[in-house]
């Protein structure tokens, strides 16, 4: 089964990306993320702390795939609290599965540990990055869009704490997986990065 892994940082594009590409090539895809946004919003809800590592490993047990269409999951704060669940290695573990079974079928999954922990076979790697700056601009209005009121500094700070987080955990951090293609969509348009990311998936799956 053809496995497209795609890791990087927080709004780098990756996930834009990874639907046009499963749109494109007809095949299914995963947000990685959403699992630890789903259990970080269960935590919320429930009034615990993304802290408390017993809460958010019943949170992750129960975790079902509808639990994934919420809309809420796109808010900053849950965000924000998906990236501290994400650096428990319970929490981690009790995600593998869901995310091993779905890629068993092939398809495209995009997180921070695909290419290094998940699927580490993948036949295709991409790794998805650009400057912080750029980064924290298009979450900016992102969130804007939501009606979410959040200044560009406090959204740029945020963006630098959780790289520091999801780069610097011991367990699975978001480092650039063996055989990674690395795309900077930094001075890209979505096209031109969905075009370059074309380029490579045809040159290794054809
Ligand atoms: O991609 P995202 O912003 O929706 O991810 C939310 C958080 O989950 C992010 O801080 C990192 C973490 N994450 C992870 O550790 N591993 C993954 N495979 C996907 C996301």
């Amino acid at each position: 089964m053809t496995v497209i892994a795609i890791d990087g940082t927080f709004a780098s594009g990756k996930g834009t990306l990874g639907k046009r590409l499963a749109l494109h090539y007809k095949i299914p895809y995963l947000d990685t993320g959403k699992l630890y946004r789903a259990v970080a919003f269960d935590l919320m809800e429930t009034k615990n702390s993304p802290e408390n590592v017993i809460e958010a490993i019943k949170a992750a047990k129960k975790l079902k795939p509808e639990d994934l269409k919420n809309s809420a999951l796109k808010s900053g704060n849950v965000a924000v609290n998906a990236s501290k669940v994400a650096a428990h290695p319970e929490v981690r573990k009790e995600l593998l599965k869901f995310q091993k079974d779905f890629a068993k079928k092939g398809g495209i999954l995009d997180g921070r540990d695909i290419g290094t922990v998940i699927c580490p076979n993948a036949k295709v790697k991409l790794f998805i990055d650009a400057k912080a700056e750029t980064r924290a601009r298009r979450r900016h209005l992102e969130l804007n869009s939501y009606q979410e009121s959040i200044s560009f500094e406090t959204v740029f700070k945020q963006l630098i704490e959780r790289d520091n987080r999801d780069m610097n955990r011991k367990n699975a951090p978001l480092k650039i997986s063996d055989g990674a293609h690395i795309i900077d969509t930094t001075d890209m348009t979505a096209d031109d990065v969905f075009k370059k990311a074309r380029d490579i998936i045809d040159s290794i799956l054809i």
